[in-house]
């Protein structure tokens, strides 16, 4: 290790920046938070620090010089961007015992100014000691990604009840609470920004009351890396993740891998376990302390019954978070570039069923959905694609409206078929897996198949 990581505490303190240009206003961008006072030193051309930091620094014209170090500053930047300068700066930052960052050099560097994430009083920094700071700040990006917004929100949270804790708490006793607490539901409700239902958990964890908590997430429509970072994380801490069908292999193998799995799904016409049976199993999971994961596909408030096993939850008074997915049509539609809506061609999408569950009556009026226009996506209609065709045509649309039929959109094993409504019967037979159906104008724009280029392929064989 060339640097040895240590954390300064800037506030109130002088840092001197010799230059006022961008290298200069990228290191015055970290340094800014800290509480630090900083004045620049500014050759004439320089103005792009004093419009940034205007109301927060002192400006000094002209270049570096003894009296500014006369109030022991704890800290000199050097960033004219002039190696000669620098050089200059920085051994006149030596001389006064004060120490040295100079940008891009390494070798005059006392200090070296790390990539860092900041949550609040949260601060990674990550220094490769000046030898590859793009692979620092690649790792910085990846922090970013992974670290909860929030997360100061928690340092925050914990840092005010540290006394509580302390004063109610024997020390062992102390660290195996703070274990808990930053794997529990009072992280999770200050994560999520519900600062009463954190306070509650926290002061049920206090009382040595463990309270389970589940997830009802949206695992999106196939591709792992459309799952989103909140459904990410609440899966790689999961006890219990109870999914469906609709869940891919992939997706699972990214959850946490000792956590218990149970398939809760629902093929048509071949259910594994009923919606009631669903939320009794995720009410007595939870009573037990877990924290259970429904994973489900898509987003779990289209089409996914999430409504109805939220509402089991709230009846059973069990915390539960609701994390969203990208839904099948959207999923879908980026992946066969048919945009949903179109300036000029689309103005709406609308989305509806085909399947109301166990063979009732959706109570869909097709005919004024045809009389809307605009785009229609249809889950959940491939068996009744025929049926769907035949009354949109009755309210109007034209047989010639184009279709999509997407199965297994975002996995690799996609199809998208392309045909026009009166065929859409004929396209839909062309595929086994789940699939949507979109309608409108809209659906000429994707890249897929031709029916009937495939029925000319099927005939020449
Ligand atoms: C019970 S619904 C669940 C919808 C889900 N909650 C969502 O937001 O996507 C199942 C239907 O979603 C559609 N679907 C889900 N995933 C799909 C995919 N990868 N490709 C095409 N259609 C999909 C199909 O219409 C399927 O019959």
């Amino acid at each position: 290790m060339r640097y040895f990581p240590a954390f300064m505490d800037l506030q109130g303190r002088d840092v001197l920046v010799s230059g006022a240009g961008e290298l200069a206003v990228r290191k015055a961008r970290l340094l800014a938070p800290s509480g630090a006072r900083l004045t620049f030193f500014m050759a004439s051309d320089h103005t792009l620090a004093a419009d940034e930091f205007a109301d927060q620094a002192r400006f000094v014209a002209g270049p570096i010089s003894d009296s500014a170090f006369e109030n022991s500053p704890a800290l000199l930047i050097a960033a004219t961007g002039d190696p000669g300068e620098d050089e200059r700066a920085a051994k006149l930052g030596r001389a006064y015992g004060v120490p040295v960052n100079a940008v891009d050099m390494p070798e005059l560097c006392d200090v070296v100014i790390p990539s860092i994430v900041e949550r609040g009083d949260l601060v990674v920094g990550i220094s490769t000691g000046g030898a590859a700071p793009v692979l620092g700040r690649r790792l910085r990006e990846r922090l970013e990604a992974m670290l909860p917004s929030r997360l100061g929100d928690l340092v925050a949270f914990a840092k005010e009840r540290r006394d509580i804790v302390a004063a109610k708490l024997s020390p062992k006793e102390r660290r195996a609470f703070w274990e808990r607490f930053f794997e529990g539901p009072a992280r999770d409700a200050v994560l999520s920004g519900n600062r009463a239902r954190a306070e509650q958990a926290f002061a049920d964890e206090l009382q040595g009351r463990t309270e389970g908590h589940v997830f009802i997430v949206g695992a999106g429509p196939g591709d792992p890396e459309l799952l989103t970072l909140k459904a990410l994380r609440v899966c790689q801490e999961a006890d219990v993740i109870l999914h469906d069908n609709l869940v891919s292999d992939e997706i699972l193998a990214l959850c946490r891998r000792d956590a218990e799995r149970v398939y809760v799904g629902k093929k048509r016409s071949n259910h594994s376990l009923p919606q009631e049976a669903i939320g009794q199993l995720m009410v007595r999971l939870a009573r037990e302390g877990k924290r259970v994961v429904r994973l489900k596909g898509g987003d779990p408030f289209i089409f996914g019954r999430g409504g109805e096993e939220l509402d089991a939850l709230k009846a059973a008074g069990v915390p539960a978070t609701v994390v969203p997915g990208i839904s099948a049509a959207m999923g879908c539609a980026a992946s066969a570039e048919l945009p949903l809506t179109y300036r000029g061609i689309a103005q709406s999408a609308t989305f509806v069923t085909a399947e109301a569950g166990n063979g009732a009556e959706t109570g869909i009026d097709w005919q004024a959905l045809a009389r809307l226009g605009g785009t229609i996506v249809v889950y959940m209609g491939v068996r009744k694609a025929s049926g769907v065709a035949h009354d949109l045509i009755q309210g109007g649309l034209a047989p010639q409206t184009p279709v999509a039929v997407i199965a297994d959109g975002t996995r690799d094993t996609e199809r998208v078929i392309r045909a026009d409504l009166g065929s859409l019967g004929t396209a839909a037979a062309q595929i086994e897996a789940p699939g949507l159906l979109v309608i409108g104008e809209v659906a000429a724009m994707a890249r897929g198949e031709e029916l009937i280029a495939l029925a000319e392929e099927r005939s020449a064989a």
